[in-house]
């Protein structure tokens, strides 16, 4: 799928539009200014020719109450990498399983010894080009819900106010026995002076604020504990293994049930978490158009698929979407 091809007679397109139009729901004055506009487009203005020919825009336009749903695609133009390449293929270590994070104290040491060298990159990361996008589509009214698989919380910082955070939100830590919430920012800095040894190692940032940090004495490292009660302490997201909490769900599905179509942003859908709303929607005969570089686990049930980076891909669609509610 090529967004950027253009098509040789754009203006027998929007003709074609034009004849399908219902008499009794478009007014006159409508009708009137789509036959000016195919008037304007024979001279074929680049803005309106380079519309037409993106099936993205036409899809949007033509679903626009849209259930969006993101992942870490999205976010790798703001620095922060993903788990799985381009084949679906996952790229470094399995991620930790919550029964292993509750059940080990030295899988807690290696975590949050990984954790504090990998986090400064998700605290550092700014919005990028497709999150700008994602909040400009949302001010300008086609999304039924927004629903993210990051953690990051890179959408809210863009603009986004009303975003479901599927798997939780790597900027807060819980308290497992007495439910206190910390900000991350703050843990770092226990963690930093518990663990000077640990401090400025070098090693290789991978997905969700982890590093790739191998072949050191985790033993010696000070896991953090609660201030309030001793317990143990997790960042506030969903790990392998552990439900999405069920309001989260309702939430997104219901949305989901009332949008006419969902449109996925860098997400391989590998996990199921975010599949099943694919498997929804294709169920109840919602198309679904995805923005995404390689496979996904869902391609069998997209109508459309554009296989390019969500950046300027999205910043191209929120612009023409701008354009023509200028109009
Ligand atoms: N930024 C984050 O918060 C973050 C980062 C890594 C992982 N995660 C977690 O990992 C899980 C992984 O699932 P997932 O499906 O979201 O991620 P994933 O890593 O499985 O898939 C990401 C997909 O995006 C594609 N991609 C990469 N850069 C892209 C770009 N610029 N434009 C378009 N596509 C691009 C990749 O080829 C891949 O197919 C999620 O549950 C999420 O919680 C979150
Ligand atoms: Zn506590």
């Amino acid at each position: 799928m090529n967004p950027g091809k253009v098509l040789k007679k754009p203006w027998a397109k929007v003709r074609w539009w034009a004849a399908r139009l219902d008499p009794k729901r478009f007014a006159l004055k409508q009708r009137k200014r789509l036959a000016a506009t195919i008037l304007k487009m024979k001279n074929l203005p680049a803005r309106a020719s380079r519309t037409l020919s993106n099936p993205l825009y036409d899809f949007v336009e033509r679903h626009p109450r849209l259930f969006v749903l993101s992942g870490a695609g999205i976010s790798t133009e703001s620095g922060i990498p993903c788990y799985r390449d381009t084949e679906g293929q996952r790229t470094g270590r399995a991620p930790i399983l919550l029964k292993d994070f509750m059940g080990s104290e030295f899988a807690r040491k290696r975590y949050w010894a990984r954790s504090m060298i990998g986090w400064p990159l998700v605290a550092g990361a700014a919005p990028n080009a497709a999150h700008v996008a994602v909040a400009r589509l949302e001010r300008l009214g086609i999304f039924e819900r927004l629903v993210t698989q990051n953690v990051d919380g890179l959408h809210t910082s863009a603009g986004n106010t009303d975003v479901i955070e599927l798997h939780g939100n790597i900027g807060r830590v819980r308290c497992m026995e007495c439910g206190n919430e910390t900000t991350r920012a703050a843990l770092q800095q226990t963690l930093i002076a518990d663990n000077p040894s640990f401090v400025g190692l070098a090693a290789l940032p991978v997905a969700d604020g982890d590093a790739q940090l191998e072949d050191y004495d985790f033993n010696a490292f000070h896991a953090p504990s609660c201030t309030r009660c001793g317990g143990l302490l997790k960042p506030d997201v969903v790990f392998f293994g552990e439900g999405v909490p069920r309001t989260r769900v309702d939430a997104a599905a219901a949305a989901l049930d009332q949008a006419d179509a969902m449109l996925v942003l860098g997400s391989s859908l590998m996990v199921y978490s975010g599949f099943r709303f694919c498997e929804w929607a294709a169920r109840a005969g919602k198309p679904i158009a995805a923005v995404n570089l390689g496979r996904t686990r869902a391609d069998a049930l997209l109508q459309l698929k554009v296989e390019a980076p969500c950046g300027p891909t999205l910043d191209a669609l929120a612009n023409e979407l701008e354009l023509e509610r200028e109009a």
